[in-house]
């Protein structure tokens, strides 16, 4: 075939395509229109409202009420209900019973897997491998979709720069530009290509917005910011996952500069569905218009579901305040008939393209669900993700990884550790199928080294923390021995062995919703128990397992060696095995600063210069007196158990004029024993702007594979929109002037080339 003869074919495939796209279009809005045009104002605001279902020891319970108001047509939305047989039955309800067969759509916080549990979407994000993070939601969505679910509430897309904030460990860290990629990765993996294929469910970008910000990191406190600050660092990703096509938004519990976020017409309308062209639907965080009222917004809940509504949030979660109010407020002409015609169209629109009108038990199989659940595929792959996401903090002298031969003391309050190191929010994952390290490294290294077991001492010995937390479900098993009597026996093992291997860290109810701390040690008795090993003089590896950066500057400082594992989820055990014994080489670097005292906090690495930046001569400059200005562990920084080189940076240019790009390219070389991956890093500077510019801020990646003794060239290519910053004005424009271009292998280690746009 000739050209021209391809490209017509081509042509007229592609509008075939397109005016069958049109035609579903179509098709879909008619059925959308001729429903609402028959649905009762009660049956609209049922599609409006969304319940929760309870787990209690026995298996799930629904209030007889919510069962009532599934026949009545009054809750079109159910979520932490899951299950073929569950949720089958709810939907049978649904689409018998009530006058006009809308199936519900039901909703879960798969949040790093299903059943397969993954590592915490923080650690996960040290892996900056955007193509597995996609994959780990596909197959948290796969599973999920198998067991009767169609939406989830992640992802979680705050950028979060407080680690006394418990929620951080649910964010892709600290910073907005790779926060963006990993947010639209995470979106495409939930929801695929298709929200209407079998596998995939609809996504929820959360919480809508600037969360992260929270004062003083407690949690649901309020946020006060620029909307320079909420443009430029917090609203990037929620704008990636309109671009990725997310089905929902999720808004959050906070406030913003004095309005309620569930209240915010400028957030929701204007930005999200004006700006952005958002098309999917809003729905609140829990009971998040009722708390309208104790913010001093609402003067009470009726008051404050007409400004949700008005606001632009269409469903309620749980509140039950479009349920009690929305008629009344109706009838009172507080709120249009059209908004709320508006906001059912979104929600049965979503219940569409995920095909529940056309086969509402279509994510009811109990064959898929026996198949995919936990599957010997999906475990593999959790390990996978998980050793991907381990950051090697120190290595001193190469004492990782452990040679052959070795008595190893395995200790620490999380060493047998099964449900911790799931992490939070771990769906339905059953912390009994979990290993353990203590599990994990009994096969890795069966026949290479002997393994003798003490736990040492507690998770935690502060009394009115383990109520607090067990009181929300955190579960701390405390040993009913003394401290005393845990410390001899731990000492004795430690005395006979050639190395020490502590797993230490938080519990995973102290991180999370609701978990915020001021003080981000480890806690004060495990920190006893390692200075005591330390007394005893043998070589000590620190395991750590945590929802968030710790302060660390005397474990740095005294451990031998420290790997940052996270909470990493059900293969935890197998994979720290793996990287302690050199199976394999560590690659992941960190996505969030660690700072060296809480004081310090907020710390990230594209800070601003100021108009007195930190001169050791001069005391008036932007410093502390007790603390250095820089983090412990700064971002982008992560060790491996080999070395690369990193040659001299190029460019091709240093000048461009505005619309071209320019090259820069570096060699790599793997001069150590082992093969490995490398995330090399490239960060821009703009000198002298409109609006002053942060000193780094991160712009390209590259992550590389490189067998011992090879060199690769690296190459990236920046356009000068590459460069735009927003004005205070709010507008993304490239400003022409002098540029630093950086690479390097963290933020703090790089090389600078001076770099010029012109007009
Ligand atoms: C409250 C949390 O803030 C949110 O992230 C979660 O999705 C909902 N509860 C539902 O569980």
């Amino acid at each position: 075939m000739n050209k021209k003869l391809l490209l017509l074919s081509l042509l007229i495939i592609g509008a075939n395509f397109l005016t069958a796209q049109t035609q579903k279009q179509k098709e879909k809005h008619q059925f959308i229109d001729s429903l609402i045009n028959i649905m009762t104002i009660e049956e609209k605001i049922g599609q409006m409202s969304l319940f929760t279902s309870d787990w209690d020891k026995t298996g799930p319970t629904l209030r007889e009420g919510y069962i009532n108001d599934i026949k009545s047509g009054k809750a079109g939305a159910i979520f932490n209900a899951y299950t073929v047989a569950y949720t089958r039955k709810l939907q049978k309800i649904a689409v018998d019973e009530t006058r006009l067969h809308i199936p519900l759509i039901f909703g879960y916080d798969v949040i790093h897997g299903h059943r397969t549990i993954f590592p915490i979407p923080l650690g996960e994000s040290c892996s900056w491998d955007l193509k597995s993070i996609e994959q780990s939601a596909r197959v948290a969505a796969t599973e999920a979709a198998a067991e009767g679910l169609q939406w989830t509430f992640a992802p979680m897309v705050d950028i979060a720069r407080d680690p006394r904030w418990g929620r951080i460990a649910e964010g892709a860290g600290e910073d907005t530009w790779l926060g963006s990629l990993i947010a639209a990765a995470r979106v495409k993996g939930f929801q695929g290509n298709d929200l209407g294929a079998i596998n995939t469910i609809a996504a929820c970008a959360k919480h809508y917005a600037a969360y992260g910000a929270a004062q003083g990191g407690r949690d649901y406190n309020v946020v006060d910011m620029s909307l320079y600050s909420l443009h430029n660092t917090y609203l990037p990703p929620f704008k990636a996952c309109v671009d990725a096509g997310v089905a929902t938004f999720m808004t959050a519990f906070n406030e913003i500069n004095g309005i309620p976020c569930s209240a915010s017409n400028y957030l929701l309308n204007d930005i999200l569905k004006n700006a952005w062209g958002f098309r999917g639907f809003v729905v609140t965080d829990y009971t998040s218009i009722n708390e309208m009222v104790p913010h001093g917004y609402a003067t009470d809940e009726k008051h404050a579901a007409q400004l949700a509504l008005n606001a632009g949030v269409d469903m309620d979660m749980q509140g039950a305040t479009f349920y009690n109010y929305l008629k009344d407020l109706n009838k009172e002409d507080k709120v249009k008939l059209l908004e709320i015609d508006k906001a059912v169209r979104r929600i049965l629109s979503i219940k569409y393209d995920l095909g529940l009108f056309e086969d509402p038990y279509r994510y009811c199989d109990e064959k898929r669900e026996a198949e995919v659940s936990f599957s010997k595929k999906n475990q593999d792959f959790a390990n996978e993700v998980a050793k991907k996401s381990m950051v090697l903090l120190k290595n001193e002298a190469n004492v990782l990884p452990l040679k052959k031969g070795l008595t190893i003391a395995l200790v620490g309050p999380l060493a047998k550790d099964k449900r911790n190191l799931l992490g939070n929010w771990s769906a339905a994952g059953d912390w009994k199928k979990s290993i353990s390290v203590w599990e994990g490294l009994q096969t890795a290294s069966a026949g290479k080294n002997t393994i003798q077991y003490a736990k040492g001492c507690n998770l935690l010995d502060d009394q009115m923390l383990i109520q607090k937390l067990n009181g929300s479900g955190g579960d701390i098993e405390t040993d009913a021995r003394s401290q005393a009597e845990m410390l001899k026996e731990a000492l004795e093992v430690a005395g006979k062995s050639d190395i020490i291997i502590a797993v230490m860290g938080e519990s995973q109810g102290m991180s999370g919703e609701a978990a915020s701390r001021s003080d981000i040690n480890l806690p004060e008795n495990q920190k006893i128990f390692l200075k005591a090993l330390k007394a005893s003089g043998k070589p000590i590896v620190l395991v750590l397992m945590n929802g968030r950066p710790l302060t660390l500057p005397w474990e740095n400082e005294n451990m031998n060696a420290i790997v940052e594992t996270w909470f990493s989820g059900s293969m935890a055990g197998e994979a720290i095995a793996q990287i302690l014994l050199g199976e394999y080489n560590p690659g992941a670097k960190l996505t969030i600063s660690f700072p060296r005292s809480v004081g310090q906090i907020p710390i990230y690495y594209n800070m601003k210069n100021t108009g007195r930046p930190f001169d050791q001569n001069n005391k008036y400059t932007s410093k502390y007196l007790d603390v250095e200005n820089t983090p412990l562990y700064p971002f982008g920084y992560g060790l491996s158990y080999t070395n690369y080189e990193y040659g001299k940076a190029i460019l091709d240019k240093n000048k461009i004029h505005i619309g071209e790009s320019v090259k820069i390219n570096i060699d790599i070389s793997n001069t150590g024993k082992m093969a490995g991956e490398e995330i090399v890093q490239l960060y821009i500077h703009h000198i002298q702007s409109g609006t002053t510019r942060p000193l780094k801020e991160l712009k390209g990646f590259e992550k590389i594979f490189l067998e011992a003794g090879t060199k690769k060239n690296v190459g990236f290519e920046l356009n000068s929109n590459d460069f735009a910053s927003m004005t205070q004005d709010l507008k993304m424009i490239c400003e022409p002037g002098k540029y630093e271009i950086m690479v390097g292998r963290n933020s703090e280690d790089l090389q600078k080339l001076n770099f010029e746009i012109i007009k």
